[in-house]
């Protein structure tokens, strides 16, 4: 959703915070705006559009000043345009405030603090919590804060500026916020990646917490004005992980490194063909796991549905995040609740974990440090690197490679054998993935024969058709062209009807047991027209040669680990056909990468 970042110390704030707009700017880039302290004065610029406008208009004039906040925005109440970009002021210009998050009784604050004569300038929600600490506000602005948030329902990740007092007043329920510690400087930001070039010092605010940050002090306190205990943690990630070094887009960056976070979310976890995971529940006393997910990582747990089940014999159920929250769900004590989340923040996600209150809860996460990674009892983190692109794709790998490992531990830990040669074939995955990036060039070059394309299907079996979702959900995201993922014999049912001349089919056909069926398949959609492109790991089979137009051939694998291999010909594609049509695969319209809100 959107970035906060915001700096206090002894340099010049306007680069700072511009560097971190751009770092944050996968976020949310509809608008953005800054506001800087100096000599007891507010300047803020706001701009609509990308980061590059907002930093084109601070080329034309001089920003001075040593404390600052800033944000980049994805617009909830209020249609992207400057009036609506934060910061927002209250009525006297005295207060400025950024927030990420909603405030769901906005409306009645509003009205009550209109009736008291407050005059509102934009549509936001944001903006009525300006208003708040303004009523409240008579010389000490950390207690006007704490005063106004006692009112607020709903979510937020808000730092606050006030022209008579130099620091910055930060407080977090709901949105992520972390504050980073430097010599003789503090920041803030809603992800590490916009403060990383300055410091890997950081501590992750709590839920009801606030800090006052000064030049060389932080405190941080709960709503309530206590003093609360807190924690310096190192960030692991590097500078050159958050940079596209080379790359024209992160999501292209972010498929290349796929070999290399596979062996990360590996590594450690696999000894002398035992699978160690550190987790604290015991396989045995669990009768059942439910999932719960949203968009790519729920195609993940889909995927775990189909592998546990297969591998450990337990009952998997899997479920959208944000369906589970408002169904009066069965949870029993001998539940395993796993949530998959790359970003750790995602509101419904976080939600419905939160529900499981009588279960052992696993966290499946890659933000270090997220909300989910500390609410849950046991974790297994992926250890990708940052995610920076939009489209997920190497959180999808990772995600899928760490519940492989589950199952398998949990087989372990029940006392059944594990198939070694699976194992071997685990650890080779990486190898086979740069077999088929090795292959870019002839994807790219395949991908333009899509550009004009207006709808497309995705068909797979078994647990390649949770690919066939996440291929139809890459390329509907960044190419904007209509796509649709369906169980390949689910066709019939339905999609057929739309097969034509004009639709491309996309199969991914693998040696094994469904082969037959799955080639019966596209006889179906050859006999209407329709065109196939085949992701197949025997492009010899006369058959696969006689109906596909177009073949990408990928290297056999253990049909389990399949999914692994298969994704990766579909998220190039959909990036090459993406970039083709011009679009910023990184920025793709309405999207943005971690959905705080519900
Ligand atoms: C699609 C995509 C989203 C996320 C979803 C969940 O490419 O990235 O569908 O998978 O918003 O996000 P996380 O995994 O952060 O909970």
């Amino acid at each position: 959703m959107c970035g906060i970042i915001g700096y206090i110390g002894k340099k010049q704030v306007a680069p700072i915070l511009i560097a971190g707009l751009r770092r944050l700017e996968y976020r949310g880039y509809d608008s953005a705006g800054i506001c800087v302290l100096e000599n007891n004065n507010l300047e803020t610029i706001k701009k609509r559009g990308h980061i590059a406008e907002l930093e084109q208009e601070l080329n034309s004039r001089e920003v001075l000043g040593t404390i600052g906040i800033a944000h980049t925005r994805w617009a909830t109440h209020g249609e992207p345009n400057e009036t609506n970009a934060h910061p927002h002021y209250d009525c006297t210009g005295n207060i400025s405030i950024i927030h990420n998050g909603i405030i769901e009784n906005f409306q009645s604050l509003k009205k009550l603090l209109e009736s008291e004569g407050h005059k509102f300038v934009s549509e936001t929600d944001s903006e009525v919590l300006a208003h708040l600490i303004e009523k409240f506000y008579s010389s000490d602005i950390e207690s006007a804060v704490i005063k106004a948030l006692k009112q607020v329902e709903g979510t937020f990740g808000l730092a606050v500026l006030c022209k008579n007092e130099e620091k910055i007043i930060v407080a977090r329920r709901g949105s992520p916020l972390i504050i980073g510690v430097g010599e003789d400087e503090v920041f803030v930001a809603s992800d590490a990646s916009a403060i990383l070039e300055y410091t890997k010092k950081v501590i992750y605010l709590k839920d009801n917490e606030l800090a006052i940050l000064s030049r060389d002090n932080y405190e941080i306190k709960n709503l309530d004005g206590v003093v609360s205990d807190f924690e310096i943690q190192e960030i692991k990630w590097s500078l050159d992980e958050i940079e596209k070094v080379g790359f024209k887009h992160f999501m292209l960056k972010e498929i290349f490194e796929q070999p290399r976070s596979i062996e990360n979310t590996l590594r450690g976890r696999i000894n002398g063909g035992k699978i160690k995971l550190s987790l604290n529940f015991n396989p045995k006393s669990i009768n059942r796991i439910i999932i719960t997910a949203c968009g790519t990582s729920w195609h993940s747990a889909l995927i775990g549905k189909y592998l546990i089940e297969k591998i450990a014999k337990i009952p998997v159920e899997v479920d959208y995040a944000s369906e589970f929250r408002y169904r009066d769900p069965i949870i029993r004590s001998d539940d395993l609740f796993v949530v998959i989340s790359q970003s750790g923040e995602t509101a419904d996600t976080l939600a419905a974990l939160r529900q499981a209150t009588v279960c052992e809860t696993l966290g499946i996460v890659n933000v270090v440090g997220s909300t989910i990674s500390r609410e849950v009892k046991s974790g297994i983190y992926l250890h990708a690197g940052p995610e920076i692109g939009v489209a997920s794709t190497k959180a999808f790998t990772c995600q899928v490679t760490a519940i492989i490992l589950l199952a398998l531990y949990i087989r372990q830990e029940l006392g059944m054998d594990i198939d070694q040669r699976l194992v071997e074939e685990f650890i080779a995955i990486p190898e086979k993935i740069k077999i088929i990036l090795d292959k870019s060039e002839k994807i790219k070059e395949l991908s333009y024969n899509f550009t004009d394309a207006k709808n497309f299907l995705y068909l797979g079996r078994g647990v390649n058709f949770p690919v066939a979702l996440e291929g139809a959900l890459k390329l509907k995201e960044i190419s904007y062209i209509h796509a649709e993922g369906y169980p390949a014999a689910e066709m019939k049912h339905g999609p057929i009807a739309l097969i034509d001349e004009n639709m491309f089919v996309v199969f991914i056909v693998n040696k094994g047991e469904i082969f037959e069926k799955v080639v019966s398949n596209m006889q179906e959609v050859k006999a209407r027209g329709g065109k196939i492109i085949c992701i197949t790991d025997c492009p010899e089979e006369e058959m696969i040669k006689k109906l596909s137009s177009f073949i990408i051939t990928v290297p056999e694998t253990h049909e389990e680990l399949s999914p692994l291999i298969n994704v990766i010909p579909l998220q190039l594609m959909s990036y090459f056909v993406a970039d083709a049509k011009g679009i910023n695969v990184d920025k793709p319209r309405n999207l943005a990468k971690s959905v705080t809100v519900e």
